[in-house]
């Protein structure tokens, strides 16, 4: 069957890895009320077309922090890619280049900034997690700068790490094989595990990273956790992105602000961007949807830096209200691993491809001829 949908891919995906793995992938924290409420937002809020605006000639382009991308589409970082597919993150950056779209390489990449930069021409984003080691979070952002990344995507909402009750339950760890490729020498690249090499889940399909080890160790948090608890500074704070801002040449973009007032803080310390993100609903869960939060920040920020939005854009017409609203750009996570995990590369173009398609539709049945010509208009 020839996906239609992104959701198409979470079904493919489903079937192709471990349990969980896909787990991993698609949780969300405590009762998962936030990851919900992401894709419900969506639908609560009505499209109004207009009409008779001759949209015959029409363009998805924009630009994002200086670099021209083909829609307001971008891949957000997301960690150990290689668990969905071997190439891991290589398969992404070329699919993104392909698209003409923009990834955002996480610290936690199971493919290093280097090797990712190698593989494609396509502009890169670095996101960034503080370690309580300075040294060695100064080195992430230098290796990034002479990579050629052209910014630095600071998570702000994972200073403790929340409670994923799937990994919990299935004491999720990485497999061997599958590293934090950026951290390799520097601290414990990888989770602690008794586990030797996993069985492949499906030819090429990742590596699974289930096993009987794992039902002896205790419930009081998952692996990644550990290392997120013991090594991610919680003392991050203001300071922290005035000292960042100091250090880098590059803009440095805030990821996981909902709050009107963090957004004009974040202005106030020469942040050249914010992401309205709750993290896919992976850390305060209750919190609210980002398609809820968007207006207040967009205000907020009033025109003094870019806005993005991530968190369950599963459409075109998502992106539209996004856009709507003052988003510039919208980033996917999680459809682009369940694209991996169908078809690497393919299948992330697949998934880009499905998206462009629907928003240049939605776009002109509001319409509109460019990201641009959308505004609260056309919203109920
Ligand atoms: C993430 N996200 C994330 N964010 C980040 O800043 N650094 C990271 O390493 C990761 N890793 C990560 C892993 C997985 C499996 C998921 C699902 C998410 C959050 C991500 O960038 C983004 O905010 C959300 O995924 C957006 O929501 P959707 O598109 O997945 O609904
Ligand atoms: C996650 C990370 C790695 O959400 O940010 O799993």
């Amino acid at each position: 069957m020839k996906p239609l949908r992104l959701d198409d891919y979470e079904d493919l995906a489903r079937e192709y890895l471990a349990a969980d793995v896909f787990d991993y992938y698609a949780g969300g924290a405590c009762d998962e009320h936030t990851l919900r409420d992401n894709r419900e937002a969506f639908t609560r809020l009505r499209l109004v077309g207009r009409v008779l605006r001759d949209v015959a000639e029409r363009s998805l382009a924009t630009r994002v922090l200086g670099s021209d991308i083909s829609m307001p589409v971008m891949i957000a970082p997301v960690a150990f890619q290689r668990l969905a597919f071997d190439d891991g993150e290589l398969a992404t950056a070329r699919a993104a280049a392909e698209a003409d779209t923009l990834m955002i390489i996480s610290t936690l990449s199971s493919v290093s900034i280097e090797e990712v930069a190698a593989a494609t021409h396509g502009p890169l984003w670095f996101q960034l997690y503080v370690y309580k080691d300075r040294g060695l979070t100064l080195e992430l952002v230098r290796r990034a700068e002479d990579a050629g990344y052209r910014a630095l995507v600071l998570t702000v909402d994972a200073q403790v790490w929340g409670k994923r009750e799937r990994d919990l339950r299935h004491c999720f760890e990485l497999p061997s094989g599958v590293t934090m490729a950026n951290l390799e020498g520097a601290v414990h690249g990888r989770f602690p595990s008794e586990r030797s090499a996993p069985a492949p889940s499906a030819a090429g399909h990742g590596v699974s990273g289930s096993g009987l080890a794992a039902t002896h160790r205790s419930m009081s948090g998952s692996g990644l956790a550990a290392h997120v608890d013991s090594l991610f500074d919680a003392a991050l704070d203001w300071n922290t992105v005035a000292w960042l801002i100091g250090q880098t040449r590059l803009p440095v973009v805030l990821k996981g602000v909902l709050h009107p007032d963090d957004a004009r803080l974040a202005m106030a310390h020469g942040a050249a961007g914010v992401f309205v993100s709750n993290h896919g609903g992976r850390q305060l869960d209750t919190a609210p949807a980002t398609l809820d939060a968007l207006e207040g920040v967009v205000e907020a920020v009033g025109g003094r830096g870019e806005v993005y939005l991530d968190g369950g854009v599963r459409r075109g017409s998502d992106v539209a209200k996004a856009l709507a609203l003052g988003a510039r750009a919208v980033a996917i996570g999680r459809p682009v691993v369940w694209g991996l995990a169908a078809a690497g590369a393919r299948g992330v173009s697949g998934v880009l491809e499905i998206l462009r398609d629907e928003l240049d539709v939605a776009l002109a049945l509001c319409g509109a001829r460019r990201p641009d010509e959308l505004d609260r208009a056309v919203l109920l």
